[in-house]
């Protein structure tokens, strides 16, 4: 039979363009199989979409066979196109107008039962197990389709801004980006360890000396981090660099190419420049440096007001460097429970905030005493005027308070303003992407007592000499940029460091000696005495931008083979055990560390 004909002459949704009539042959899955009072439907599936299949009885032999076929069955067969009888069009489907009436079939492989079945919304870890099942359903293979477009929009952007793709290492030496580095021993050099690329950082700054104008690469990048929704251990950059620009011109160029992206693939137009905004404005009034701009509540400062009121937890704070008193006032939350509050004050908790003030405002009109807050008696009448004259609320309004070192206010009022925007259904339709800009250059890290890069340590400062760099490390800003997106940080860039001096001075405020900088970074600190282009760029998070577009929750949704929330592969079950035998010519022998 099949020796005889054609696998298939076309794909399932192909058949729905056909005349009626006409002799097909389609291959497939049994998607679904349902037998009617002597006539069996197939729905057959392949990467087009589905078709109905009929089986008559009149033909035995081949009915007998179709009566043994089951679920995800691979078939190939051939029949006639017909319409179907009135009544039993689906408008659901693309070919539910028509139907093939089989005359021929083929198994080509039976199926066990599968696991879960594809409408299934089936647990996570056993769609990971059997991701190639999990793959087949149509809103998986359809995520991944339109990754493969919105790859294909930016390789064609820049290919026409004559950017030209170049692959760097994967086995390399260490790339500090902030998170562990994966290791892979060293069979020929015994003890010693290539690490895999955090990104590719260094390498394309090499390209930029080695006279490339315009690089980019589509790159894996590896990271052992705490994995959230939006990170894995294994992930895509859109790596970019380019040579004699300034940070305008970045933004610029790469802000054209996401606007395109957006047309191309979603057919979404943004008729205006992206927003742009400056690291402490970002942290002023959202608490966070990738603010969601789609929300429109604000923090508000209240600290000059709270500095002389009794209540020490607010005038503490007012008075101190480094700490603030701010607010978030939730419009029309009129029926806002206490344990809704008590929820919110376990959420801010998450952060470090030591507790959530706030005033239900009940009936304005009837001053104080429409007012209903445990911190009332603790403010005096002139304060809460003030108060209320700044932020005027209305009937049914609460006003929440954050009192702390700065850090905490901005994380958990920050996070707060988002959660308050979901549960109160305050996040607007739409893409509401923002530069953040003027990022400071370093972060005091108080666990280790060290100052920390915010982008990288080869990030530029601005107008900072060497020696002020060093003697206030705190006050210096970098040439660093971030690309935001509803609240998703997609991309971070920066105008680097071209000259010897500077990033020596930058590593000794890491507190990196000179000897380390050596060992660690030698061969880039001698690639700069030889003219280095002054240059900067940009990474994307391919996966991040891929799990926007599609409205996924998770990153593992926009991957065909992600790992789990700890780190492991559930298909293949990596990592695992090396044998014996690799490991002694690795010349590794494995001791439980206590
Ligand atoms: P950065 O570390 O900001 O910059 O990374 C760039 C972008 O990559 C994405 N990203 C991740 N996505 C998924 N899982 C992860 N674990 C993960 N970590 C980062 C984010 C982020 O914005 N070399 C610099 C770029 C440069 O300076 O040009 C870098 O890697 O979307
Ligand atoms: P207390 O006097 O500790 O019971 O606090 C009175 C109110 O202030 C309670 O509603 C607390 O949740 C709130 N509160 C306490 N500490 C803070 C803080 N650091 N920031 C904001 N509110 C706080």
């Amino acid at each position: 039979m099949i020796e005889n004909r054609k696998v298939r002459t076309g794909y399932c949704e192909e058949v729905g363009t056909k005349t009626i009539g006409e002799s097909v042959t389609v291959a497939g899955w049994v998607h679904r199989r349902r037998d009617h009072g002597g006539v069996i439907f197939v729905d057959l599936r392949d990467t087009s979409g589905l078709l109905q299949l009929v089986f008559n009885p009149e033909d035995k032999e081949l009915f007998q066979q179709a009566e043994k076929i089951r679920n995800e069955f691979v078939i190939s067969v051939s029949g006639l196109v017909r319409d179907r009888p009135e009544g039993t069009i689906n408008s659901e489907m693309p070919t539910g107008a028509i139907e093939i009436l089989v005359n021929d079939m083929s198994v080509l492989n039976a199926s066990l039962t599968p696991p879960f079945h594809h409408d299934e919304n089936a647990n996570e870890d056993t769609r990971l197990k059997y991701r190639y099942l999990d793959l087949r359903r149509s809103e998986m293979a359809d995520k991944l389709k339109i990754r493969h477009n919105i790859v294909r929009s930016l390789r064609n952007f820049l290919d026409q801004k004559k950017f030209i793709e170049i692959e760097t290492p994967i086995l390399t030496k260490a790339t500090p980006e902030g998170a562990r580095d994966y290791l892979v021993p060293s069979r020929t050099h015994k003890g010693e360890f290539f690490a895999l690329p955090q990104s590719p950082q260094l390498f394309k700054q090499l390209i930029m000396m080695s006279g490339f104008d315009k690089y980019y690469q589509v790159a894996r990048c590896f990271r052992d981090e705490d994995l959230r929704a939006d990170r894995q251990p294994e992930f895509t950059q859109l790596d970019i660099e380019m040579s004699f620009v300034n940070q305008e011109e970045v933004r610029e160029i790469m802000e054209a190419m996401v606007k395109n992206l957006f047309e191309e693939v979603l057919d979404h137009q943004f008729d205006h420049d992206f927003e742009k905004i400056s690291y402490q404005d970002a942290m002023h009034r959202y608490g966070s440096d990738r603010p969601h701009m789609g929300i429109d509540l604000e923090l508000q400062d209240v600290s000059d007001l709270m500095k002389s009121v009794e209540f020490k937890v607010f005038s503490g704070p007012a008075n101190e460097s480094n700490s603030r008193v701010a607010c978030l006032k939730l419009e029309s939350a009129t029926g806002i429970t206490r344990k809704q509050i008590d929820g919110y004050t376990a959420f801010v908790g998450e952060f470090g905030a030591k507790g959530l003030a706030y005033i239900k405002v009940q009936n304005i009109s009837q001053g104080l005493e429409g007012l209903q807050s445990p911190i009332l008696k603790f403010l005096d009448e002139s304060t809460i005027n003030a108060l209320l004259q700044r932020l005027n609320p209305q009937d049914g309004d609460i006003i929440f308070f954050g009192a702390d070192k700065s850090n905490i206010v901005n994380a958990s009022l920050g996070a707060l303003r988002v959660k308050l925007a979901e549960d109160f259904n305050l996040i607007k339709e739409g893409w509401f992407p923002v530069w953040v800009v003027d990022f400071p250059m370093f972060h005091w890290d108080s666990r280790d007592k060290r100052w920390m890069s915010e982008h990288h340590p080869f990030t530029s400062p601005i107008n900072s000499s060497h020696d002020a760099l060093i003697e206030n490390p705190g006050d210096a800003l970098s040439r660093g940029y971030d690309l935001v997106l509803n609240g998703s940080e997609i991309g971070g860039g920066s105008i680097r460091i071209h000259s010897q001096a500077m990033q020596q001075a930058v590593f000794k405020v890491l507190g990196i000696d000179p000897e380390e900088a050596n060992e660690k970074f030698g061969f880039f600190l001698e690639a700069l005495k030889y003219g280095c282009p002054p240059h900067g760029g940009i990474a994307f998070g391919v996966d991040r931008i891929v799990m926007l577009m599609t409205g996924s929750t998770s990153i593992r949704e926009v991957i065909a083979f992600p790992k789990t929330q700890t780190a492991s592969c559930l298909l293949t079950d990596a990592p695992s055990q090396a044998g014996k035998g690799q490991l002694k010519e690795l010349g590794i022998s494995i001791k439980a560390i206590k």
